[in-house]
């Protein structure tokens, strides 16, 4: 069976994780911090706080940010950890609908749904194709709204030459076992903002002011076994194990991503006249895509799921509109783009270790299905 995600990891990610475990030292410290510097300076942001995940990332922001209370335009075209972290800080998600090919949130729809009470935009950067940055920056210039990127598929994604997750108020990404950059969990917070970092490096840690591994390290000036704790925060920092393999995925990132770009545009040529499908658009400001995943519009989705598991190939639908989940539909925001356009969904298998000639097979039972019927 080809699947449709597979982390690539290799012996440079085994020789990391059994030095950390020979180390004496595999909780949160000299490797977490070494990868928030390293996941930093890769971005181009001052700050880097690395959490358990992206969900973790997104609630700190959120919190953050001090969201509680107020309302956020957003996705429903996200796995809900998006919207839950909005609700994790009682914020009200209100929905903007999306562009149909992008599948990214239609910035010409955000301004409407604005009110006295909006504080921020949410963007999820739709399989790690960027948003319409300029547009939403603008608005958020104009409004006094934040923004929150959440970059959970766009590791190593470009706007006009900016990484994502580098651009607005706030950055969230994912090292989920299928993420561009895998560490079988993990999520990294990012932010140009030092009040927002301190609050989020409290946040991670139960509220306490300063972790174990600063006090062990002497960061602390004297009473070394001394901390504070100044609000409720949660459990959700990253290990040192975590952060070693981290930090190896890291380095493989930008060569992992030109894979995916390379796959992706091989199937874009397999699929190129099929007037049944319509592949991954590309704008001129989505400089350097992550291409996380590869997301067909086709008809007859659900024949063609089925047809492909039957050659012995796994695809998925990313995703099912938040708002049409039972808990979600009562909040605001009208979504007719979304609500046609997501019934047409199918990811593909895309991962950068996938071969040609299996992209190839893949590329060439789609067409064959769709030829027959
Ligand atoms: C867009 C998006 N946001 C957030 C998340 C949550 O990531 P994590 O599993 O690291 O909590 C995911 C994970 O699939 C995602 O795709």
């Amino acid at each position: 069976m080809i699947p449709v995600f597979r982390p690539s990891m290799g012996d440079e990610e085994c020789d990391a994780v059994s030095a950390v475990l020979r180390s004496g030292w595999i909780g949160l410290g000299p490797r977490t911090k070494e990868f928030e510097e390293r996941f930093a300076d890769y971005l181009g942001v001052r700050y880097a706080v690395a959490v358990n995940s992206a969900t973790a990332a997104l609630h700190l922001a959120a919190k953050a940010l001090n969201l509680e209370g107020a309302e956020v335009v957003t996705t429903p075209m996200t796995f809900v950890s998006t919207n839950h972290a909005l609700l994790y800080v009682g914020a009200e998600p209100v929905f903007c609908d999306i562009e149909p090919d992008t599948l990214n949130l239609d910035a010409a729809k955000i301004e409407a749904l604005v009110t006295s009470r909006t504080k921020a935009v949410m963007v999820v950067h739709y399989g790690g194709y960027a948003a319409d940055m300029d547009r939403i920056l603008d608005i958020a210039r104009r409004r006094k709204l934040l923004v929150i990127e959440d970059c959970a598929h766009a590791c190593g994604g470009e706007h006009r030459g900016r990484k994502l997750g580098a651009i607005g108020d706030i950055g969230c990404f994912s090292f989920h076992a299928v993420k561009n950059l895998a560490t079988g969990d993990g999520g990294m917070v990012t932010t140009n903002d030092e009040a927002v970092y301190r609050r989020l490096m409290k946040l991670r840690w139960l509220g306490i002011t300063k972790d174990t591994w600063s006090r062990e390290s002497g960061d602390s000036h004297g009473y070394s076994w001394y901390y504070n704790v100044e609000e409720l925060g949660y459990k959700c920092h990253m290990n040192d194990i975590t952060a070693a393999i981290g930090l190896v995925q890291l380095a493989k990132l930008d060569a992992a991503n030109a894979r995916r770009r390379a796959l992706t545009e091989r199937y874009n040529r397999a699929l190129a006249g099929l007037s049944e499908v319509e592949t991954p658009v590309r704008r001129d400001y989505m400089t350097m895509p992550a291409s996380h995943n590869y997301v067909i519009r086709c008809s007859d989705r659900d024949g063609l799921h089925e047809a492909l598991k039957a050659k012995g190939i796994s695809t998925g639908v990313h995703y099912i509109p938040n708002n049409h989940y039972e808990m979600y539909r009562k909040f605001r925001g009208a979504t007719p783009v979304c609500d046609a356009v997501w019934k047409r969904l199918l990811t593909l298998p895309l991962f950068p270790d996938l071969s040609d000639e299996e992209a190839d097979r893949v590329a060439a039972a789609v067409v064959a299905h769709l030829r027959a019927h």
